[in-house]
């Protein structure tokens, strides 16, 4: 056995578990609000505890104060993130779905950051133009995967130099690697994936957490990787 490799080690659902048991608890609102999720029939597709608790700290390191995310679903990452941008921080999330957003609303009005999140509800693409140029410090993208393409080209000019753009469902589901898999949504995630790793104006890393998540730093100028 060689322990002086410098490539990753192979992480399997072990490693995950090892991570899982490691990581600040879930407190019991957010587990109450994924209960009553469930119960409304709102699909349990929120990302998960880990890759939160990652993005909050995350934010929290940049000092980020202005953030957006696009797909609230029952606004679980929503509250998670905006616990991470202090008192005077603000989230913006957009929904399509009028159910979801209602229902998010509802728990946010009742949650401890109800004063720092504001859900849009609509199609991202008819709301992300609505932002201005370099007004945000980071965006999270966890909706429609056909339009990323498109949302990261408002990302690019929404996101302050320096900012961050987080992805989610950079592994396609578990089908990145299934060659028969032609789902559209595949197809989306594979074809982003290819164009943020080569997009000059981002440097970025992807970190397998949750479905696997893009960590990206929107570069300016003389700003380089
Ligand atoms: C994976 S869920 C979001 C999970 C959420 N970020 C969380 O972790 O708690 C995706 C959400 O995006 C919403 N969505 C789908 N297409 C959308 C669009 N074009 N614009 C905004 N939201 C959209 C869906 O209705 C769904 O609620």
């Amino acid at each position: 056995m060689s322990v002086s490799g410098t490539t990753s080690t192979l992480v399997t659902r072990e490693h995950f578990d090892y991570i899982a048991a490691r990581t600040q608890a879930e407190d019991p609102f957010l587990v109450e609000l994924k209960e009553a999720a469930e119960a409304a029939e709102i699909p349990a597709i929120e990302i998960a505890h880990e890759q939160a608790r990652f993005m909050e700290i995350l934010l929290k390191a940049a000092g980020a104060r202005d953030v957006v995310e696009v797909g609230t679903l029952a606004g679980y990452s929503a509250i998670c993130l905006a616990r991470a941008l202090g008192e005077t921080g603000r989230l913006v999330t957009m929904e399509v779905s009028a159910k979801h957003a209602a229902f998010a609303e509802d728990w946010i009005r009742r949650s401890d950051v109800a004063e720092r999140i504001e859900v849009r509800q609509g199609r991202g693409a008819d709301l992300l133009p609505g932002l201005a140029d370099a007004s945000i410090d980071a965006i999270f993208l966890d909706a429609d995967k056909p339009s990323y393409g498109s949302y990261l080209e408002e990302a690019r000019r929404i996101l302050r130099p320096g900012g961050l753009l987080l992805v989610d469902n950079a592994f396609a589901f578990g089908y990145l690697f299934d060659g028969d898999c032609e789902e559209p949504s595949v197809l989306a995630l594979r074809e982003f994936n290819d164009s943020l790793a080569a997009d000059p104006d981002f440097d970025g890393i992807l970190v397998p957490l949750g479905d696997g998540l893009w960590v990206a730093r929107r570069l300016v100028g003389d700003d380089s990787p």
